[in-house]
């Protein structure tokens, strides 16, 4: 049997957080060394346009994401690791795609029924400020996914309809114009930790609640210092499971030292002490890569070239493939 195939895509909008560290980029960067795996790790900046219309942002997340991930390990000689964009074959089968999906299928899908419903509590048409961008988000999706036959995408919850519905578009092209796409399954992992943010909220971006991957440490301990807390004194007893600081200590430690700081709540650490040895941990975990990400940040062009050879290698994929589907679908010279 072949290789099993791992791919997933970050949107780059925004700047990399704790929350997108424990939850997307950590367990990237371990799969990425796997060699019983191949994986497909790209920056999704065609996706990007659909919430952002700021050129400048776009392009400094583009930057500000790969600088991320490569400084944290991510194994690039390993992992194809490339830029949407700079797969021409992608755009090209997400209108193949388009051409088989299902328009009620679309009318389904939960960020688009989420704009539709803020539009109606606000007394708006229904369609105020949807774009075809944002409607047909799910069909680009799929063409990322089934462009490399990848079985496993790691995603968080709330991307597991968008997995179903690449599967739904598979299916149906196979059974018009014969098996040519694998079928995807969303792979979520229960023990990656969904961060909580300063306000215990899940971290993310929309809530304004993040801390952002790489700080100077000065800034690091600001943010976590902003953490909310409850107004127990120091020696009385603290609950660590309602607790942000309790979580975020667990989404970095050991088992071990997970137990140790559990029964220092117990035991009523000060919270001034408790976000002391957590801005530690976090801070420890991160110091080798935040040297790594500043010089990269320094140097475009190294991070340039390694995108580049990944999009080589990916393009090595997709063009032989996109020639297949083309023939597949009629669409080839006519002599
Ligand atoms: N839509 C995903 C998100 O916002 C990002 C993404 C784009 C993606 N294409 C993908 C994820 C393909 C997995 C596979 O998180």
């Amino acid at each position: 049997m072949s290789k099993q195939r791992v791919l997933t895509g970050i949107t780059t909008s925004g700047t990399p957080h704790l929350g997108n560290y424990v939850g997307a980029i950590r367990p990237a960067v371990a799969t990425s060394q796997k060699t019983d795996v191949e994986s497909f790790y790209f920056l999704a900046d065609y996706h990007a346009l659909i919430k952002c219309n700021k050129p400048d942002e776009v392009h400094r997340s583009t930057l500000e994401i790969a600088a991320s991930w490569i400084a944290l390990g991510l194994d690039t000689d390993n992992a194809i690791f490339y830029r949407q964009s700079d797969i021409p074959q992608i755009p090209e089968l997400t209108w193949f795609l388009n051409c088989m999906a299902a328009k009620g299928l679309m009318n389904r899908a939960h960020a688009y029924k989420a704009s539709v419903q803020d539009n109606e509590a606000a007394g708006e048409d229904a369609d105020f400020g949807i774009t075809m961008g944002l409607f047909s988000y799910p069909v680009l999706m799929a063409a990322d996914i089934l462009m490399f036959n990848a079985h496993q995408i790691p995603v968080g919850r709330d991307q597991i309809q968008h997995v179903e519905m690449a599967r739904d578009i598979a299916q149906r092209f196979n059974h018009h114009y014969g098996e040519h796409f694998t079928l995807p399954q969303a792979l979520v992992d229960d023990d990656v930790a969904l961060l909580q943010g300063l306000d215990g909220r899940k971290m993310s971006k929309s809530y304004g609640n993040t801390i952002p991957l790489f700080l100077t440490e000065k800034q690091l301990k600001k943010h976590i210092n902003k953490i909310k807390t409850n107004l127990l004194e120091p020696g009385e007893p603290k609950d660590p499971d309602s607790s942000s600081v309790f979580q975020i200590w667990q989404a970095f430690a050991t088992p071990e030292q997970t137990a140790a700081m559990r029964e220092e709540f117990a035991k009523g650490i000060a919270w001034g002490e408790a976000k002391k040895q957590l801005f530690e941990l976090v801070n420890a975990e991160l110091t080798p890569a935040r040297e790594r990400y500043e010089a990269l940040m320094k140097a475009p062009a190294e991070i340039e070239a390694i995108l580049q050879a990944g999009a080589q290698r990916a393009r090595a994929l997709s063009q032989p493939f996109m020639d297949k589907v083309r023939r597949a679908v009629g669409i080839r010279p006519l002599a």
